[in-house]
């Protein structure tokens, strides 16, 4: 086992566990000596991970960094791809970038990369995504599914059905859906995507699922000339602190689930999720695009991503860019 993965699956029997685990108990799951155990508990504590020993019955684990690890993320995750590698950062520009740069340097899909804060978050269509430290989520995801280009929209689906389920297991809140990525609780903004993409004229190369999720943000601690949209945080709306490491693991595993399912029956099934959880079908809206804007009736997506609305001159508009407003 690598040194690391020790340290792992010494904080997964800590959280399996229901308080004090034995240093015997360790170190046979281990399969390491009882002094092996001692030396990687006193590494744990030099990472900021408060293990209290307990005289003659063995280790407690009382507190986790403050920051997100990525021993914490990836002991006993249940994901087969996403999570492969977990890269945790206090503090970087965009961790879409991050995760660009590094899979343009080969990383393996599954690459995961976190920041605590984002200095030049980014957001859809050259916007800025507000990324304040200690509250919220910032997580960029490397895929390299063997699609054409033409087909990588479909992968947005992916992310924001995992973010709406996530934000179901982890609180009580119902979220619902706008076209194209946004994740709205109550009609207010909670969670965005952005995928970035590299790609040739036949085949991607790779993609990054951008999540952004605020998590425990006061939106009073925020200017309100900042936020472009009527935005909350799940805290916000659901009145209770939400687990940070819980909200990624779960988010990370609902992404590998999806992933696994989209590469073996495609995007139909998590396309049905999405319309099914999608706060504008049947809905009037406004679209407004960089030259032109319209008003229709949402019809549903396509398998490109691509918004159907019908006109009231029975046109049916393809929708592939824009914001939609619902009336
Ligand atoms: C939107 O405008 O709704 C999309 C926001 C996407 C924000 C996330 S935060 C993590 C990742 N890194 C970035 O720079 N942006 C995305």
């Amino acid at each position: 086992m690598k040194e690391s993965g020790v340290d792992g699956k010494i904080l997964e029997l800590f959280r399996s566990g229901d308080g004090v685990v034995s240093g015997a108990a360790l170190s046979k799951a281990l399969g390491v000596s009882r002094t092996a155990v001692w030396k990687h508990v006193k590494g744990l504590r030099g990472k900021g991970y408060q293990i209290e020993a307990v005289p003659s019955k063995g280790y407690r684990l009382l507190s986790s960094p403050e920051i997100l690890t990525n021993l914490d993320i990836t002991a006993g995750l249940g994901a087969k791809r996403i999570g492969s590698s977990v890269i945790c950062l206090k503090e970087t520009d965009s961790t879409n970038s991050v995760a660009f740069k590094m899979a343009e340097d080969g990383a393996p899909e599954g690459t995961v990369v976190i920041a605590d804060t984002q200095s030049a978050g980014k957001g859809r269509l050259g916007r800025i995504w507000l990324s304040p430290a200690g509250v919220n989520l910032y997580c960029s995801v490397v895929l390299r599914p063997a699609i054409a280009p033409v087909a990588a929209c479909q992968l947005t689906f992916l992310s924001v059905v995992a973010v709406a389920r996530a934000v179901e297991r982890c609180t009580k809140l119902k979220p619902q859906i706008k076209w194209p990525n946004d994740i709205l609780i109550n009609g207010k903004k909670v969670a965005g995507l952005l995928n970035e993409m590299n790609a040739e004229t036949e085949k991607v190369n790779f993609v990054v699922l951008g999540i952004g999720v605020n998590l425990n943000l006061r939106m009073a601690a925020i200017s309100e000339g900042l936020l472009r949209h009527p935005a909350t945080s799940l805290l916000e709306e659901g009145g209770e602190e939400v687990d940070r490491l819980r909200f990624t693991r779960v988010l990370l595993e609902e992404l590998d689930q999806l992933y696994d399912n989209f590469l073996v029956e495609g995007d139909g099934p998590v396309r049905a999720e999405w319309l099914a959880r999608s706060a504008i079908k049947g809905r009037s809206v406004k679209v407004s695009q960089q030259n032109r804007e319209f008003c229709g009736v949402v019809q549903g997506v396509d398998s490109f991503g691509a918004l159907l609305v019908l006109l009231s001159d029975g046109t049916l508009e393809t929708v592939l860019s824009g914001d939609v407003a619902l009336l």
